[in-house]
């Protein structure tokens, strides 16, 4: 008899389809907008010109000549693809340099890298839990650690975000569960843009055993005084057991790595599916996140790493006198993510047309990527944003708010400091 239900039924029916077709009906659907030129700080989109504050080209090396240089002599070198996988046919020496020179920077005793960061933490979340295990994450970690959890088949034990009174509760509860146990979190969180307390975090872990793995996405190449990220900025570089990092971001290219001591490395290599059954990076990726990585550990490093925080500090204090809700309330550490809170889903896709229409581009954050009713804009900077490119869009915001307001009603107002 066949069956009776059709696996396709749900691409049909699904919640979001009827705001996906109202959204796409009148053109506000701020997803799979089509860019025309390179992530610089000014792009081409969709025949305009508008102001690119919604990338993650943090140090805006994308289009530095040396790394560009650098893709290409690897793609002079080796061609265009290297169509297998790291273990049988996809080695280059480009990988092997990458990831001695990822593992000096991190200061740990080795790194693997692996084809894009969503595999890495897949691929070791995936493969050094297992179902007797335990792993307590934060609820605004990024949704590859949440699927690396899922597929490891440990028990997944998630507090609410930053609360580490409910980590240690995990923690207490984790210790009956009878397995090892792993707490994750993000250095950076990717769209709220705080910075996680890894000082406590290290001695929670440390009071109750647990090993700790910090994934520094948007850390690295930004925070710290050699930019290895959040767990370098507080100073608990020896106490973080892995360290996750990606190359689409202030890399300038596309791949992740995980750096941490040699005996787990390895065992990745010989054992992480994601790693394995899948083919290695283009050449011209891995060389160009190679002369990226020269560029941040020159000398200079420090410079872009001042310069993408004084942007992003410009504006929130810009946006903030204006009389948007920014998420950042000044009593952390600065990043270049710059949420802006707008909280209605609706709200949040209607400013962002507007702003669009102004000349500028952020990301629009609806639920899953934070929780119900939280919309967010997120807009985020650049280390190769000019000041006056910033006024430009604070400019911009102004007017886009005042007409937002009168149609629309108020927008939430900055919290008091
Ligand atoms: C916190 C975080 N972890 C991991 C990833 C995955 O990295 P990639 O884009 O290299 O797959 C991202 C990127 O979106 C991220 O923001």
């Amino acid at each position: 008899m066949p069956t009776a239900i059709d696996v396709f039924a749900k691409v049909r029916g699904h919640e979001r389809a009827e705001q996906l077709r109202a959204a796409r009906e009148a053109d506000l659907l701020p997803y799979f907008r089509r860019l025309e030129s390179p992530a610089a700080p000014v792009v081409e989109m969709e025949g305009a010109e508008r102001i690119m504050l919604g990338s993650n080209n943090y140090l805006g090396l994308t289009g530095d000549p040396r790394v560009m240089q650098g893709a290409r002599d690897a793609l002079d070198r080796y061609g265009t693809g290297l169509t297998g996988s790291r273990l049988l046919n996809g080695t280059i020496d480009l990988h092997l340099e990458l990831e001695s020179g990822l593992a000096e920077w991190m200061g740990t005793e080795d790194a693997i890298v692996f084809t894009t960061g969503h595999q890495a933490n897949v691929g070791t979340l995936g493969t050094l839990l297992g179902p007797g295990d335990t792993v307590i994450a934060d609820s605004a970690d990024h949704a590859s650690i949440l699927d690396g959890c899922l597929l490891s088949r440990a028990k997944l034990r998630p507090f609410r975000h930053g609360r580490l009174d409910k980590l240690e509760k995990m923690l207490q509860r984790a210790a009956d569960d009878g397995g090892g146990v792993l707490v994750v979190v993000d250095g950076v969180f990717s769209m709220e843009g705080d910075v996680a307390d890894l000082p406590r975090i290290v001695e929670l872990c440390r009071a109750y055993g647990a090993r700790l793995m910090v994934d520094e996405a948007h850390a690295a190449g930004v925070l710290g005084a050699r930019g290895a990220g959040a767990s370098e900025l507080h100073g608990v570089e020896q106490d973080v057991d892995l360290r996750m990092g990606t190359f689409s971001k202030s890399l300038a290219s596309c791949g992740g790595f995980i750096a941490g001591p040699h005996e787990v490395i390895d065992f990745l290599r010989i054992s992480s599916r994601a790693f394995l059954f899948t083919a290695a990076a283009v050449p011209a990726a891995v060389g160009a996140a190679l002369a990226a990585l020269r560029i941040i550990r020159s000398d200079e490093g420090p410079a872009l790493f001042a310069r993408v925080i004084d942007n992003a500090a410009y504006l929130r204090d810009g946006l903030r006198g204006l009389g948007f809700q920014v998420l950042d309330d000044g009593s952390g550490p600065v990043t270049p993510i710059v949420p802006v809170v707008v909280g209605d889903d609706w709200k949040a896709v209607l400013l962002w047309r507007a702003l669009y229409d102004a000349g500028v581009y952020v990301n629009v954050a609806l639920h899953p990527a934070v929780p119900p009713a939280g919309a967010l804009l997120r807009t985020s900077v650049m280390a190769t944003h000019d000041r006056a490119t910033l006024d430009r869009s604070l400019a911009a915001f102004a007017s886009v708010k005042a007409e937002f307001e009168a149609e629309h009603g108020p927008l939430p107002e900055p919290a008091a400091l």
